[in-house]
């Protein structure tokens, strides 16, 4: 496996940062995931805008702009072997003294990017759908960076994992309500599907903006699927027809199982089968354009 790391291209044997690195020492980074099929990165745009959210979020500079980022991306693309991969890039505050305030400038950030085989969702997952759970948000209120301290993340993931479940859907408890309401997952974005219509939550300060959930509303946008983007309470995740999960790795998944209990009729529902076949074809279009 060929990496990047600080203007080099090397085996991932070779790579090296210093224990020191804010990175190793804080999690203070940032980090993107980037699908790449048929050796084309997918919504390379759309992932390095929101690359610059993060970067923006922790106020570090872009070492890179999107025509350099582009180049790099490609050359990285072309030294691994797969045709379909999953990029990973990851950008911290550097080498420094240990102290939490910044150090002072100049700042030269770390830069690491490496490539993955990016197997396509199995058919069986397809077919019967995944199984999750429900747990507290306990997150900060920034989530919509895409920080590289996944602690939180981790341990919500886990509980999953634990369950026997694929995946843990983020419930944000509500103070004043003491209700609360859905936010993503613990490493994906969530939609709610009730008679008929798809609900996602609104892409604000409490979830990921995730690339596959835009790419999920315009399809249903360009495709008549009826559709609204505003808060859901966590009683419409327990009461819905169809629950779907998206993210760059899994693109879009059936989850039939919550809490142990079917979710609808317990089987992948029929707008997940059709965004599905949407999400596909879009694939197959980008590729080919
Ligand atoms: N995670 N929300 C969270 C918390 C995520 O970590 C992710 C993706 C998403 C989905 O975003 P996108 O569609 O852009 O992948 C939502 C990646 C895949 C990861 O950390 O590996």
């Amino acid at each position: 496996m060929t990496v990047y790391l600080n203007g080099q291209f090397m085996p991932i044997e070779e790579a090296r940062i210093p224990v020191l690195d804010r990175g190793f020492i804080f999690g203070d980074g940032v980090y993107e995931v980037i699908p790449v099929y048929s050796r084309r990165a997918f919504r390379l745009a759309e992932h390095l805008r929101r690359l610059q959210h993060s970067l923006d979020g922790i106020r570090l500079a872009n070492p890179y702009n999107d025509g350099e980022w582009t180049n790099l991306i490609n050359e990285l693309i072309a030294r691994n072997t797969s045709e379909d991969q999953y990029l990973y890039l990851h950008i911290t505050r550097g080498v420094a003294r240990r102290d939490h305030a910044f150090p002072k400038p100049p700042v030269t950030p770390t830069i690491f990017m490496m490539s993955s085989p990016l197997p396509a969702p199995p058919p069986e997952l397809l077919q019967s759908g995944i199984a999750c759970i429900t747990a507290p948000d306990n997150r900060w209120l920034r989530c919509d960076i895409k920080s590289i301290a996944l602690l939180p993340n981790v341990l919500l993931r886990q509980m999953a994992v634990d369950a026997g479940c694929a995946e843990t859907i983020l419930i944000r408890p509500e103070s004043v309500t003491g209700g609360g309401f859905m936010t993503e997952g613990a490493a994906s974005n969530i939609f709610v599907v009730k008679n008929g219509m798809l609900l996602a939550p609104p892409k604000d300060n409490l979830m990921l903006p995730g690339i596959t959930y835009d790419v999920v509303l315009e399809l249903a946008a360009a495709n008549g699927i009826p559709h609204e983007v505003r808060k859901i309470a966590a009683r419409e995740v327990f009461d819905a027809d169809e629950l779907l999960l998206t993210s760059s790795t899994k693109e879009i998944l059936a989850i039939t199982t919550l809490d142990g209990k079917p979710v609808g009729d317990g089987k992948p529902g029929a707008i997940f089968a059709k965004l599905h076949r949407l999400y596909q074809n879009f694939k197959r279009d980008v590729m080919r354009a």
